[in-house]
């Protein structure tokens, strides 16, 4: 079951119709298996919950039970803790390149697997099938990229210098225990995967918390690492609610770091939180509000179709997603038509069915948040497109709303807010130091994108924008698709916490300690 062609973010079509045929199947293998009750595992074994059950439904069809999950409590969140501290010892004393060989084993179970939980995160989380394919094999190449990082680093052991002809001195990065690793919905295998396999690869232990709309697909990695012989008490699953066991999580005294991506605000309580006895790693990939800047000299079509793509692609739900878009002046009318022409022609609907790009959005507190928006929007500025809940047929069932474009002054906080729903703000400038400085001008710095065909000005944006994703004319995205080994994915400032990202090169390294160790040889 492979298709010739690798599904990236960046994929827009090609002769698809096998895949097609092969995620139709999967689909069915899905929905035949929705609707069972699953435990916690902890410690390789099975532990029912001590919270009331979570009930995973789609947003496509809020009726369409998923599953019933066991929500853990603070019980389980000290179970878990303290099999993982278990099992770490053995773990962290094995050579790494059986730890790789683990995780690759992993790596190629994902990619065996791939259509099954393509199709389940269309359902669970309203992907269309290619965003849904890019996240399935994203996972894999995360944990094959990060076992390439261990590799080329000969598992970070590295003899160093001598100051006397008697010492033998050697560097050695090595684990830190326990992480406690919790995954946003938005790509609930990728960013789950990434996180994880990271911190088990650098000899860590990992209790995960998936998101509470996206358990199952949590559930299926950790049968992943199961299978592909993780031993028991490496992974611990646990499904609970923020309320129940976000901080408890967190606040374990036996947890020796953190790993999270979510948002701005649930970041940045857990990194003041996280510290009180010592300073412990806290791997943070927070929010964003990225901005698109299309300059006058920009080829309009791309543009256009490169902002429609990142805007509204997972209906904007990606901390990479365009929000903002700076245009000049004297091509802000042309860029404008262009951009709601690309947008008019989206195909909206239930995104498991072939070629519909836009879906719902994840639950009722999206929908909500979209409302105030655009309420907001209309008072401070017009609404171009879009600006309502879609209604009708398919749309009755689950959280949709219309891709929106709205035109508004540059006062409005909605250029500053992190919405997560699709909805783009346009605002014109005089020229490119105004695009840049108002670009600038937010807490977040995560991906920043512009259009123009003058390398000098390419070349400014990069040396000027205050992000640390940046890309100059991508059709495919103005400011979305990074790809592990491809593009490191690391925020500045209220958008991450250490400089280094996830798919880049340096994040392996991040889970794990510094240890000298010298010995003398007379
Ligand atoms: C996220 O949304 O938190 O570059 C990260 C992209 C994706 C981003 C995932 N890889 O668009």
């Amino acid at each position: 079951m492979t298709t010739a062609t690798k599904i990236t973010y960046t994929s827009t079509g090609g002769d698809l119709d096998e895949f097609h045929r092969h995620f139709d199947d999967a689909l069915d293998r899905v929905r035949a298996a929705a609707g069972a009750s699953y435990p916690n595992m902890i410690g390789g074994e099975p532990v029912a919950g001590t919270g009331a059950p979570l009930d995973d439904t789609s947003p496509i069809d809020t009726s369409f039970l998923l599953g019933r999950f066991a929500a853990a409590g603070p019980a389980e969140v000290d179970l878990a803790v303290r099999r993982a501290k278990e099992a770490q010892r053995d773990w962290a004393r094995r050579p790494w390149v059986e730890r790789t060989a683990i995780l690759r084993r992993a790596a190629e179970l994902i990619r065996e697997r791939k259509y099954d939980l393509a199709a389940l995160m269309a359902l669970e989380v309203g992907k269309n099938r290619l965003e849904a394919m890019g996240d399935a094999e994203e996972s894999a190449d995360l944990i094959d990229y990060y076992c390439a990082q261990m590799e080329e680093a000969d598992g970070f052991v590295r003899p160093m210098g001598r100051i006397t002809p008697i010492e033998r001195n050697t560097d050695v990065l090595r684990p830190y225990g326990v992480f406690v690793c919790i995954a946003p919905f938005n790509f609930p295998l990728a960013l789950s995967t990434g996180m994880s396999s990271a911190a088990l690869m650098a000899g860590n232990a990992v209790v995960y918390k998936p998101s509470e709309e996206a358990p199952w697909t949590g559930l299926r990695l950790a049968e992943v690492y199961r299978d592909a012989g993780l031993p028991a008490g490496l992974f611990n699953f646990l499904v609970g609610r923020r309320e129940a066991i976000g901080d408890a999580l967190w606040q374990h005294p036996g947890v020796d770091g953190v790993v999270f991506t979510g948002s701005k605000a649930v970041g940045l309580r857990i990194h003041a939180g996280l510290s009180s006895r010592w300073i412990k790693p806290c791997l943070m990939e927070l929010g964003g509000k990225n901005a698109a800047i299309v300059t006058a000299s920009a080829d309009l079509d791309a543009a256009a179709e490169g902002v429609m793509r990142s805007a509204f692609g997972l209906q904007n739900q990606k901390c990479s997603a365009t929000s903002r878009v700076y245009v000049d002046r004297r091509v802000a009318p042309t860029f404008l038509e262009r951009l709601i022409g690309k947008t008019q022609a989206i195909r909206m609907g239930d995104p498991t069915e072939r070629d519909v790009y836009f879906g719902p959005v994840i639950n009722h507190g999206a929908v909500e948040r979209f409302e105030r928006a655009v309420t907001q929007a209309r008072g401070e500025g017009r609404i171009e497109l879009g600006g309502e809940r879609l209604r009708g047929g398919v749309f009755d069932k689950g959280h949709f709303v219309a891709p929106t474009i709205a035109r508004l002054p540059h006062e409005s906080a909605l250029y500053r807010e992190e919405l997560f729903v699709p909805f783009l703000a346009v605002g014109e400038v005089s020229g490119l130091d105004e695009a840049i400085a108002r670009t600038n001008d937010v807490e977040y710095g995560l991906t920043a994108g512009i259009f123009s065909a003058d390398p000098a000005e390419v070349e400014r944006f990069f040396d000027e924008v205050e992000a640390g994703v940046c890309y100059a004319n991508k059709r495919s995205g103005a400011t979305t698709g990074a790809w592990p080994g491809a593009q490191a994915f690391c925020g500045w400032k209220g958008s991450g916490s250490t400089g280094k990202g996830g798919c880049g090169p340096y994040y392996v390294a991040q889970f794990m300690r510094e240890q000298n160790r010298t010995v003398i040889e007379a």
